[in-house]
Formats: C-alpha cells, structure tokens, sequence
C-alpha cells in the first residue's frame, strides 16, 4: 500500500514510518522538514497523490487551547480535503481522556476527533495514553528557578514503537470507526518518570510537582487520562524502555 505519515519524523511518527516501511509498504512522511506545511497545506496534495492511507500523528507544541484547535483543526481539514473524492483511508492519533478533558492541548485533540468522524470517508481513530517519552518531553514545558515544572499527573504510558504497530495494522487490516484505547502496561506518576528520565541522562535539574489549575490540571490529577478497563495493554515498561535508552533525545531504537 501507498501510506502518508501527517508527522512522520515526529517521536511515534518516525516508528510508524520505520514498521510501515519494513511491512513492504510505499511510505512518505509529511512534515515541514520534508517540504510539506500541513496547516496551509503547502505541498500536500502532490506528496499524498495515490495514497490508500493516511496516519496523522503530526503535533504542534502548544498548552494553549486556541493554538491547539487552530492547528488540530487545519492540519485534518487539510489532510481530508486533500483526499477528498480519492478512496483514502483517513487514521488519526488521539490522546485516552481528551475528548473528556478539552482543556489546554486537549482542546485541539477533541476538534481532530470531531472533524475526523464527521468526514464522509472511511476514518479510524485510535486513541492513546502518553508515550514514555512524554516524561521527557514534559520536562521541555516550563522550568523555574532550576525545576522542571511537572504537572501532577497519573498515566499508564505506553511505548511509541507500539503505538506505532497499533496503527500500521488498522491501516493493514482496512478497520474502521473508533479502536479500543491503547495504554501501557501499569500506571505511573508523571513527576517520578522525569525523574528517572533525568537521572537515565545525567541531569542533576530537579523535578517540581504541580497541580496544574482548572479543569485540565484536575483531570489530570485525578486519572481522567487513564485508560478504561476495555482498553487493550502494549508491554513495555517505562523501565524497561528507560533501560534501553541511549540518551540521543528519542527512544534508543531510533
Ligand atoms: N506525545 C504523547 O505522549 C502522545 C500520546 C498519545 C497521543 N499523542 C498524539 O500523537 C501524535 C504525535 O505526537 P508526537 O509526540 O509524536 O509529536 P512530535 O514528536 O511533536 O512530532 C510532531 C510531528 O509533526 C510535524 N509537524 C508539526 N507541525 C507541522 C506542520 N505545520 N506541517 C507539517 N508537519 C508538521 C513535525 O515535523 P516538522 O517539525 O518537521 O514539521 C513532526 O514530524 C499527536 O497527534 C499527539 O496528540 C501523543
């Protein structure tokens, strides 16, 4: 099959591109880097001809709400127009919780959802817990006074590299609609992963819990991110992935 990665040099994009590519499959990744700008669409429409799938797992690095649905909302309006009259199968990326909690970040990921199953073709959404690398990519966010600001938060991370599989097999399998949620194997606190993250890396900066404000940062706290008890489980523990990790600013199989 001809697959198009919205996000593909991105932390699960670059998994994706790597299984899909492995399976036999005629992959493109579409990101900024590779002369592709999905929020004006610049380039899209040449570098998607012929596709049978798409998988969005493009991400912008935002809290703001407005600056979320901005981006969420123009990058699936984008994709699907692009493929709009051509039998493409349209696989997004959604987060476990966000459409219960469209706050900050979220808010982009609940307009995604909405748009991508009123499109009339044939759609997937899987939605996912937090990769391990997001206790890395939290520590990015904010930092006072020598801390990483974490938000107070319970997950059940999950490995990209199997979300990554979850994805190229709906793609494969031609399934369609709203996929059981996808989490790790056990749950976790967000500030004891970056924690050991920092640790794994050398780094003596410490860690500041917090309990974000509102609605967003209650959910979090409180576990409104974590998976239902119909969700399936992958098998890698943050542990287990922090063992492998080879401190080139990704998971070690990059
Ligand atoms: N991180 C998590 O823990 C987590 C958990 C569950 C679900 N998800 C979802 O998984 C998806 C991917 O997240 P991620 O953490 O892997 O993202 P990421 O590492 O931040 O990668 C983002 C990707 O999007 C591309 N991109 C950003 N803006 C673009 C633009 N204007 N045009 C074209 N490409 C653009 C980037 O490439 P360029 O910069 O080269 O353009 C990159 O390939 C998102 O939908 C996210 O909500 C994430």
């Amino acid at each position: 099959m001809r697959i198009a990665v919205a996000g593909g040099t991105g932390t699960v994009g670059h998994h994706v591109v790597d299984q899909a590519t492995r399976a036999g499959h005629e992959v493109v990744a579409l990101a900024r880097s590779n002369g592709v700008d999905l929020t004006t669409g610049d380039g899209l429409r040449a570098a998607i001809e012929g596709a049978d799938a798409i998988i969005d797992v493009a991400s912008a690095q935002t809290l703001s709400a407005r600056a979320s649905r901005d981006f969420f909302g123009s990058v699936t309006e984008n994709l699907l127009a692009a493929a709009r009259g051509a039998d493409v199968h349209h696989v997004a990326l959604s987060i476990v919780g966000a459409a219960a909690a469209p706050h900050g970040y979220y808010a982009g990921k609940l307009v995604q959802e909405q748009r991508v199953a009123a499109s009339a073709g044939h759609w997937s959404i899987l939605r996912a817990t937090q990769f391990h690398e997001f206790a890395a990519q939290v520590l990015a966010q904010a930092k006072i006074l020598g801390a990483h600001l974490v938000p107070r938060m319970r997950s059940q991370p999950v490995a990209a590299s199997e979300v990554a599989a979850a994805l190229v097999q709906i793609v494969e399998s031609g399934a369609h609609g709203d996929e059981p949620d996808l989490a790790g194997p056990r749950e976790e606190r967000m500030a004891d992963l970056s924690r050991s993250y920092l640790r794994r890396t050398g780094s003596a900066d410490r860690v500041l819990e917090v309990r974000l404000p509102g609605a967003l940062g209650a959910a979090m706290a409180k576990g409104g991110l974590l998976p239902g008890s119909d969700a399936r489980l992958g098998s890698q523990t943050f542990a287990q992935w922090l063992d492998q990790y080879r401190g080139t600013g990704g998971a070690d199989d990059r």
